[in-house]
């Protein structure tokens, strides 16, 4: 066991100030309890990074509801105790998320090779976490302030760019670790090393992923799937052999990954059209089973996701992929045409047929869509079709329609046009119908 001794106040310092205050202010209550406090965890790691972290993870050696309590008196936050846990958190006016604990004091076995001293109860907290890089913590109390605590060598593993475990069972005491270590690989693009590697691939092959329920897995992939190292994830968790853990039938191709790595480049051309919020994690999940077995696809789907209206978008986008790809490659195409063909799709869809299909013509129908016709409305509605003395019914319809192939046709421009039109095709159809 190692402890360097770094220091890590001036990081603190340079933080903002809402952020150091409040370090100051929590190792000064601390001070007056006589207590240790410690700030642990991803924040810890990330300072570390120069990487922002509004979360914070504090493990206070004593009681961490009844320091949590003293501590909002100051801070002023809302405040949640979980007594069963013995933790509490603390939200704050910005949206910070402050978690108290109790630092661990239960006594460990350990390997044999390691010396059966009683270690300081930091120690036994730090010991039971995922990964030397979210292993260390940093003492806050006023005397120590910014001290840092790194008995694994989670400082060099973080210099070295390194995901390593702590010991050899820890995939198999908690198999979501699997995910995790894939998400911090991607997210901070390290490499898991070699050993915690061949760690992972020990406790899949005896089947520990089946012991993550369905909701922890889907939990993990949507965190995954919105980072925007979705790609080396995936490449990762296939190298694994996860997907086909998931689902026997979920073979991601190189080709695939590549498409996925395509998405954030082919999102950001969209923005300059369209600001709506995109839902990436759909976006991902249609080009994971871009070739997926359609009458498979709801079963596989839900592995993945468990919104309802979600599994429906991406349904019917993958259904209709390769009829709308086939209609936009007919020729004498005409405006009309390519908006009633892609009109009806959500937004994701829309993206997912850019990124995914390969055909230039394709690619530009659907950006001369996004940029010239998706916007296309009406102006005239149906209060201005009966000020003209029309009888309501469905004629209404046909004359709505036709007045927006024209507008969409370029023929007709503004309200005045469609009234105008509105009115003549009135009067060709009333004619029809009195011959
Ligand atoms: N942790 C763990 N094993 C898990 C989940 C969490 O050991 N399966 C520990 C890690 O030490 C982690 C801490 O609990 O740093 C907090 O977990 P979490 O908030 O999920 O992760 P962060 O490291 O804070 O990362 P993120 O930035 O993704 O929130």
């Amino acid at each position: 066991e190692s402890t360097e001794i770094i220091n890590c106040k001036e990081k603190i310092l340079n933080l903002s100030k809402e952020i150091s205050d409040l370090l100051k202010t929590t190792g000064g209550l601390a001070d007056t309890l006589g207590k240790k406090v410690y700030v642990v965890g991803g924040f810890v790691r990330d300072l570390l990074l120069n990487r922002e972290n509004f979360d914070i993870d504090f493990v206070i050696e004593g009681d961490g509801i009844s320091f949590a309590e003293r501590l909002n008196e100051t801070l002023s936050g809302t405040l949640m105790t979980h007594k069963e846990f013995g933790t509490a958190s603390i939200t704050l006016a910005n949206g910070s998320v402050l978690d108290i604990v109790s630092a661990r004091r239960e006594y460990y076995e350990y390997p044999a090779a390691l010396p059966t001293v009683e270690k300081s109860s930091i120690w036994n907290d730090l010991f039971r976490r995922d990964f030397t890089i979210n292993c260390m913590a940093i003492q806050i109390n006023i005397a120590n302030f910014g001290k840092l605590i790194d008995f694994f060598g989670g400082l060099e593993d973080i210099r070295n760019k390194r995901i390593r475990v702590l010991y050899n069972l820890s995939f198999i005491e908690d198999p979501t670790r699997i995910f995790r270590a894939i998400r911090f690989a991607s997210r901070l693009d390290f490499e898991i090393e070699e050993q915690t590697k061949s760690f992972i691939m020990e406790a899949i092959k005896d089947h520990m992923l089946t012991k993550v329920t369905n909701d922890r897995v889907r939990e993990e992939m949507a965190q995954i799937f919105t980072d925007k190292g979705v790609s080396k994830s995936i490449f990762l968790m296939k190298s694994f052999n996860i997907f086909t853990a998931i689902h026997s039938d979920l073979n991601i191709t190189n080709e695939t990954i590549t498409k996925i790595d395509n998405l954030w480049s082919t999102i950001e051309k969209f923005h300059r059209f369209d600001n709506k919020k995109i839902d990436i994690q759909l976006l991902v999940i249609m080009q994971l089973f871009h070739s997926f077995p359609l009458n498979k696809l709801s079963e596989a789907i839900q592995k993945f996701l468990n919104n309802k209206q979600g599994i429906v978008n991406i349904q019917i986008a993958l259904k209709e992929k390769e009829k709308v790809y086939t209609s936009l490659l007919k020729d004498d195409i005409d405006k009309y045409t390519i908006y009633s063909i892609l009109h009806n799709h959500c937004l994701e869809s829309l993206i997912f047929y850019y990124n995914d299909c390969t055909e230039y013509y394709i690619k530009h129908y659907i950006m001369y869509y996004m940029i010239n016709l998706k916007n296309i409305k009406l102006k005239v509605t149906g209060r201005d079709l009966l000020n003209l003395g029309i009888q309501p019914g469905p004629i209404y319809k046909k004359i709505l329609d036709t007045i927006l192939k024209s507008k969409v046709m370029g023929e007709i421009y503004d309200e005045h046009d469609e009234i105008e039109y509105a009115n003549k095709l009135y009067n060709e159809l009333k004619e029809i119908k009195d011959v």
